[in-house]
């Protein structure tokens, strides 16, 4: 039996590395040690951490310097024994079976039912396009979906003339489902949602949406259920295979803080036979040399298409290792919440408006100011403190990770009140001539 060697390590001896690490970690955690010492440590990982407070990690995460460097050496490896050679494209395999082998472990999938893509919105477009739609089939959306997704749903309805209506996500769980099913038709071929919701932070129940969707027969068989994964991976732990989803998309460049242009999508087995890949190419397929036929790549490798950026698949992994280094994922998630709670709190005890009524269930907080949300943003980034503004609600989004601190919150509880306090100072008729000016190169992204 050949081992396989990492560097000068075996890989199960680098498992058991790992393992020793985080139990150690985790001993001087739950022996009531403050983690704040491993979470200065962690940070100084991060370059983009440095001197400041970041608070957008659900529009674009930071990559640590090892996932940096992690690219760098593929890259380099890929030039000095390539980049085209037997060589090189052994370690390509080796590099897309790895990269799907740790998102399935990562999301409890199995590898077949895995496709590397480029972002979430790419996976979605995938499902989107590849349904065999017919005329006056009904999609159902929930009210709370990102623009970009809505853009493509949009594109799509009009191509194929279908029909979209959206539900109204409730505050309570059951008033979702009830939402869901008076929303569900005989001709719904498929509902999207997002597993968290981007502009209010709720989690939607996603085993009971899921039943819902399995058990509402249509002409076509059920109506298959299509997630949005953007601002739930790398925050909450999942079992995806055990969710019922039929196809969940996500990416690496947010909560996982990997390379932009890495996602994935997962399609479960047994709603593969649904999708037909609208984008084919030499990945596509398996060549048979004798006669020059396809046929499918197994699963979702289907959907994989042609030449893309190798070298960041390296980083995607270092990525996900240093979190998992640091704590598992409940472990994680635990500490999410309960920093988004002491941040909630704060807000709330200096006078700040948060939209939510409770305390947020991930990391993402919404909160009011007095004074127009670009301003706000702009203030606070004059200050080394990065935030982001929507605008459907107007308000300012706050999103916090494992490895925020009480201090970065702190120190963003204090500039808000100081810009509130400010604002007071000035007076409407300043602000009015501020936020005008603001106006003339507010724009809004998506992310
Ligand atoms: C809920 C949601 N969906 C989709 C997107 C788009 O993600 P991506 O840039 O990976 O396509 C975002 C963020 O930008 C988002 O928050």
């Amino acid at each position: 039996m050949t081992t396989t060697r990492i560097g000068s390590l075996s890989v199960d001896e680098k498992r058991d590395l790992l393992a020793n690490l985080i139990r150690k970690k985790m001993q001087r955690w739950s022996k009531g040690e403050t983690p704040s010492a491993l979470i200065d440590d962690h940070r100084k990982q991060f370059p983009a951490l440095d001197g400041k407070s970041y608070f957008n990690y659900g529009a674009h995460g930071t990559l640590p310097r090892p996932a940096m460097n992690a690219v760098l050496e593929a890259w380099e490896y890929m030039q000095k024994w390539g980049p085209f050679s037997t060589e090189v494209n052994d370690w390509i395999q080796q590099e897309v079976s790895k990269t799907i082998a740790c998102f399935g472990t990562l999301l409890g999938v199995m590898s077949e039912t895995m496709a590397l893509t480029e972002n979430v919105t790419a996976g979605c477009n995938i499902v989107l396009w590849g349904l065999d739609w017919q005329q006056g089939d009904h999609i159902l959306i929930s009210d709370c979906e990102n623009p970009g997704i809505l853009a493509a749903i949009q594109q799509v309805a009009r191509r194929f003339r279908l029909h979209v209506s959206s539900f109204r996500v409730e505050a309570s769980e059951n008033g979702t489902i009830e939402s869901i099913a008076r929303g569900l038709r005989s001709n719904t071929r498929l509902v999207v949602i997002s597993h968290v919701l981007w502009n209010t932070g709720q989690v939607l129940p996603l085993s009971k949406i899921a039943e819902l969707c399995r058990t509402n027969r249509i002409a076509q068989g059920r109506t298959l259920l299509l997630v949005d994964g953007a601002q739930s991976v790398g925050v909450l732990p999942l079992k995806l295979a055990q969710s019922g989803a039929d196809f969940y998309a996500f990416t690496s460049h947010k909560w996982l803080c990997g390379p932009e242009g890495v996602g994935g999508l997962f399609v479960a087995p047994e709603s593969l036979e649904f999708v037909q890949p609208t984008f084919v190419g030499w990945r596509s397929v398996k060549i048979d040399e004798s006669d020059g036929s396809f046929s499918w790549q197994p699963g979702a490798h289907r959907f994989h298409v042609s030449t893309s950026a190798y070298p960041l698949l390296a980083g995607v992994r270092r990525a996900i290792g240093i979190h998992d280094e640091f704590a598992p994922i409940e472990k994680r998630y635990e500490r999410i919440v309960e920093l988004s709670r002491y941040t909630w709190e704060r807000l709330q005890e200096v006078g700040i408006e948060c939209l939510q009524h409770s305390p947020p269930q991930t990391g993402l907080i919404f909160l009011r100011s007095k004074s127009n949300p670009h301003q706000v943003v702009r203030y606070l980034e004059t200050q080394n403190c990065y935030t982001r503004s929507m605008y459907d609600p107007e308000c300012v989004r706050l999103s916090l990770h494992y490895f925020t601190t009480r201090n970065e919150v702190d120190l963003l509880v204090d500039l808000l009140q100081n810009h509130e306090q400010r604002g007071r100072h000035i007076g409407p008729a300043k602000i009015l001539g501020e936020i005008r000016n603001e106006n003339s190169y507010a724009h809004q992204t998506n992310a």
